[in-house]
């Protein structure tokens, strides 16, 4: 049967609408779709139809029209394919040709006049209305363009780890919790009342225990569970590609997370720069650094430590070893700022912390001679030296990182020196990742700058500290395996020994991608008495390890290979090569900030009844 054979064969439709093109011209054609516009021209009703496929206009006779034939209507259309007068014709796939149907069945009326958006009107729709009827927000073209690029991109994914000999494997939902740093979902069981399920922050022990179970080479995408502050970037239930591996090195990850992007973004030149997490934080103030750019941070600590410049002082009077000073220079090639355009950048910055806290960013202009305004006053021209020394050795390092042609590795030496100087590093360091995010949109040129930038951090500490409990937690999660170097360290450790706990560095690594990270993995401890040594470590009793990992930790004493793992965030991948800047864009039902679904209402209250079975009740009345 050719394509536009009207026989349908069981179909209520000959073709898709983006299938027909000028080579259907004279063919009779059986249509649906939803009644996209809708004009009259005298005695001609033109309607726009659309299927997930593409538009087509329909011609018809005022006197074969049907005024329930509403715009979002959906109907069945019989017609012939004709070619559009030359001066009719559009630019979009089948602009060129047009129906003039003899037939319209509706299907299903839409009441167009209560629609509580058009998708012409989308830009001024607020996104609630948009996600309360999400069903009619995904109607939209580009939104369905989205999905389709998402299940390509899975497509893609699958194909790719199975022609590497990943086997995918399906892991339980129902589960019990597994340490990601959030808190769980818990489910309660009806079964064993007062008991609950937690559902998975992530496969993590589950993939371990299949490489204990000798499946070499595991992975899924997978949806796991959160229950955290959300933001751009974070969905409570959000998807997964985990792998896992047995019998490999962190450079088999490395190599295999590398490909696996290229893979993605249909892109196999794409280079993964390398960094450690201590160069990544020197350097970017954050250990997400977007390599599209550089404006790497200088170490000036030295030079400051010395001023008598009134806060300086003030701080280095009681602490002076403990101060950082960074310097952030834009060239004057880049911007050239008026003292309220400065202004401007310090308040930005400082407007992401706390009110209380004192101001710690500075300025001062290089006019290629000499240090003018804002603190200058207070700098030297030896000072001014060491800055630009200290710059070229920074940028030198950076360049190593950035292979591509990058603007702000520019030499000349006019331009504005922004400072931020803390006695806690690590509020240096967030100053200066706010202010590299604040002034990025400078760096980023059109032709030049790459439309993705890999980085690869990696030897993240083992641990940190928790700061409401004053102990030591993980900072990837109780299975990450500690750098070699550091094992004899380890086994001797006591837990309330804080700060040697805290230097401990992990055979840990993360993939970031244009600031953001979209994965994160280790080396897995596959030796018992290491496993138990680091549960002791964060505190936990001989019951509460029992309880909680008895079973894992059995596992780790019958015979378990060493391996390694990575999970990328698909939904945080989708966002980055839709070229979007939330997750709920690339997630067919996502929920808001606050967890909820404004179109189902979920979460929502149950009855007392049915908490009786799981032998639970309310606390706190129903409103
Ligand atoms: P991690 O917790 O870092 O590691 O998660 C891996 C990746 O999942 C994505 N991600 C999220 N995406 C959307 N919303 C969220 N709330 C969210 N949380 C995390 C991120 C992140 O890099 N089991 C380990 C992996 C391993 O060690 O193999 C894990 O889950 O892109």
């Amino acid at each position: 049967m050719s394509l536009c054979e009207p026989d349908l064969n069981g179909l209520s439709r000959s073709c898709r609408i983006g299938e027909l093109s000028i080579k259907h011209c004279g063919q009779e054609v059986v249509l649906c779709g939803w009644v996209h516009r809708r004009r009259e021209l005298g005695a001609l009703v033109m309607i726009d139809l659309r299927d997930h496929y593409g538009v087509v206009q329909i011609n018809l006779q005022k006197d074969l029209h049907n005024k329930d034939v509403t715009r979002e209507s959906v109907i069945q259309v019989t017609g012939r394919v004709m070619e559009r007068p030359q001066q009719a014709k559009r630019d979009h796939v089948g602009g060129d040709i047009e129906v003039a149907a003899d037939r319209i069945v509706l299907l299903s009326r839409c009441d167009s006049a209560q629609l509580p958006f058009l998708f012409d009107a989308q830009v001024d729709t607020k996104e609630e209305l948009r996600l309360k009827y999400r069903y009619l927000d995904l109607r939209h073209p580009q939104r369905q363009q989205f999905f389709r690029l998402r299940s390509h991109a899975a497509h893609r994914i699958r194909s790719f780890l199975h022609t590497r000999d990943f086997l995918e494997i399906e892991t339980p939902i129902l589960y019990k919790p597994t340490p990601e740093g959030a808190r769980d979902y818990l489910i309660p069981s009806r079964l064993h009342p007062g008991c609950v399920y937690a559902l998975p922050q992530s496969p993590q022990m589950l993939k371990q225990l299949l490489m204990i179970s000798g499946f070499d080479r595991y992975y899924q995408i997978t949806k796991c569970f959160r229950d955290e502050d959300l933001r751009s970037d974070r969905q409570p239930e959000f998807t997964q590609v985990d792998m896992e591996a047995s019998f490999v090195t962190e450079q088999a990850i490395y190599e295999l997370s590398r490909q696996l992007c290229c893979e993605f973004f249909e892109d196999s030149q794409l280079t993964m720069p390398c960094l450690s997490y201590q160069n990544s934080m020197r350097y970017f103030g954050t250990d997400k650094p977007d390599l599209r750019y550089g404006l790497p941070a200088v170490d000036v600590s030295e030079v400051f430590r010395g001023l008598e410049f009134p806060p300086v002082k003030a701080m280095t009077s009681s602490q002076v070893t403990d101060m950082t000073a960074f310097g952030v220079f834009v060239s004057e090639s880049i911007q050239s700022y008026s003292r309220k355009g400065l202004d401007e950048v310090v308040a930005q910055v400082m407007s992401t912390r706390p009110a209380s806290s004192q101001n710690c960013v500075y300025y001062a202009k290089d006019n290629g001679q000499q240090l003018q305004g804002g603190m200058a006053k207070w700098l030297s021209s030896s000072d001014r030296d060491i800055f630009h020394a200290n710059r070229r050795q920074c940028y030198a390092d950076v360049a190593k990182l950035i292979t591509h042609n990058c603007p702000s590795l520019d030499e000349g030496q006019v331009g504005t020196w922004f400072f931020i100087v803390h006695l806690h590093q690590k509020v240096c360091y967030e100053c200066v990742d706010v202010l590299r995010r604040h002034l990025h949109p400078l760096f980023l040129t059109p032709h030049i700058t790459p439309k993705v930038a890999l980085a690869w951090v990696h030897s993240f500490p083992l641990f940190e500290t928790d700061e409401s409990s004053q102990k030591l937690s993980s900072a990837h999660h109780p299975f990450t395996m500690p750098h070699e170097d550091d094992m004899e360290l380890l086994m001797s450790l006591h837990p309330e020994n804080m700060t040697a706990g805290c230097s401990l560095v992990s055979q840990s690594y993360d993939v970031v991608c244009n600031g953001f990270e979209l994965a994160s993995g280790s080396m897995r401890i596959h030796e018992h008495h290491v496993q138990r040594k680091v549960f002791e470590l964060l505190g936990l009793s001989p019951q509460q390890i029992s309880e909680q990992f008895g079973f894992f930790l059995e596992s780790l004493s019958y015979g378990a290979p060493p391996h390694g793992g990575i999970a990328f965030g698909f939904d945080r991948m989708m966002m980055l090569l839709a070229g979007c800047e939330n997750l709920r864009d690339v997630i067919a039902f996502p929920k808001t900030t606050s967890a909820s679904c404004l179109m189902s209402s979920a979460p929502h209250m149950v009855a007392d009844v049915q908490l009786k079975a799981y032998g639970l009740r309310h606390t706190h009345p129903q409103s």
